[in-house]
């Protein structure tokens, strides 16, 4: 079979991975060709392609970052996109699509299934948001550099007996925040999907600080809402593509406002980018590589339209439609986790 590859939207530590056991296994089982269509969806849109080979992808399992390199192009807002897709897609005479992406990119896949373009998902995004999946490859990483970034700040808060505030990504969902807070011994942990009471963020600190602690940690989920507000903190007021506010900021916000109702000395930091680059941990490798592998596989079964998906150790799949209808916020369970390792009220 000829099988093309995309990697779309927002990069993430694993991309190569998946990448490259989708093709050694296409290749050494099936003898399958495979190209690698650039930039996301507007490599499809312009047709700019590399070769994916044995060749083209040795060497790149632990590398981070993608070799398709990725974007946020919307092929659903450019007139005839959708069209252009089905006739890049003819022109290279393939048999399959794998697109690798979040719910961003699968809904364009979604779209062009209708359209008769055979494609196969594989969930990714360091957000672990996407529904249908209990993981996405990626988010492991992330975890763990936000968690190293924590176990880093407890000994500068420590020194200078300040109140250290991280910042995390996730967008609208705090499964980053709430799992690198609890590896890391956050004393507050603040996700989207509870609203920010700063009384009780400034109480637990001042527990801590009038029972002999002189510093405290708070990790906060880029997409929390500020506090007394419904608002998110948004870099600017323009919209990706997708219509996604670019969320920061509100680390800062935060720490303002504890330092001015605590009088305690606070700092801010925003983790970023850094969460998404460089290498994948060996979870995600392990992810990545039966993402890559199951997906070939559905596409030699011929079942188009699925997403591979994680649920419990097993690899299964679901439709591609199921996985996009909603974003998958974090489980009450961790929340309710969170809160039983703080002081009561
Ligand atoms: O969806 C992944 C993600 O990393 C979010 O956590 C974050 O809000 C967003 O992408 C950042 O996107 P960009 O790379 O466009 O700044």
């Amino acid at each position: 079979m000829r099988v093309g590859i995309l990697t779309g939207g927002g990069d993430c530590p694993g991309l190569n991975a998946v990448i490259r056991a989708a093709v050694r296994k296409g290749i050494l089982q099936y003898n399958d060709e495979f190209i690698g269509f650039m930039e996301g969806w507007r490599g499809v849109l312009e047709n700019t392609t590399m070769p994916l080979t044995l060749e083209t992808t040795s060497g790149i399992l632990q590398l981070g970052g993608t070799i398709l390199r990725s974007s946020r192009t919307n092929v659903r807002k450019i007139p005839g996109g959708i069209d252009k897709c089905v006739e890049v897609f003819k022109a290279n005479k393939l048999d399959a699509l794998i697109t690798i992406g979040g719910d961003d990119t699968q809904g364009v896949a979604n779209a062009l299934i209708e359209k008769g373009v055979p494609c196969v998902g594989v969930p990714k995004t360091i957000d672990n948001d996407l529904s249908g999946t209990d993981a996405c490859f990626g988010f492991d990483t992330a975890v763990s550099i936000a968690t190293e970034a924590v176990d880093r700040l407890h000994s500068t808060a420590e020194s200078h007996n300040r109140v250290m505030v991280c910042e995390v990504m996730g967008r609208d969902a705090g499964w980053i925040a709430i799992t690198t807070g609890i590896a890391g011994g956050a004393d507050v942990i603040l996700v989207p999907e509870v609203p920010i009471d700063i009384v009780e963020t400034c109480r637990l600190i001042k527990y801590r600080h009038d029972h002999g602690k002189k510093f405290s940690i708070v990790v906060v989920a880029e997409g929390a809402k500020l506090p007394d507000t419904d608002a998110q903190a948004t870099v600017g007021d323009k919209l990706d593509s997708f219509g996604h506010a670019r969320l920061s900021g509100i680390g800062a916000v935060l720490a303002e406002e504890i330092e001015k109702r605590t009088g305690y000395e606070t700092r801010s930091v925003n983790l970023g980018h850094t969460q998404r680059g460089g290498t994948p941990t060996a979870y995600d490798r392990m992810l990545s590589t039966r993402y890559g592998a199951a997906a070939i596989g559905l596409v030699h079964e011929k079942k188009f339209g699925r997403l591979v998906v994680l649920r419990g150790t097993e690899i299964q799949d679901i439709p591609l439609a199921d996985a996009i209808a909603q974003t998958r916020t974090v489980d009450p369970k961790l929340l309710e986790l969170a809160k039983s390792l703080e002081p009561k009220a």
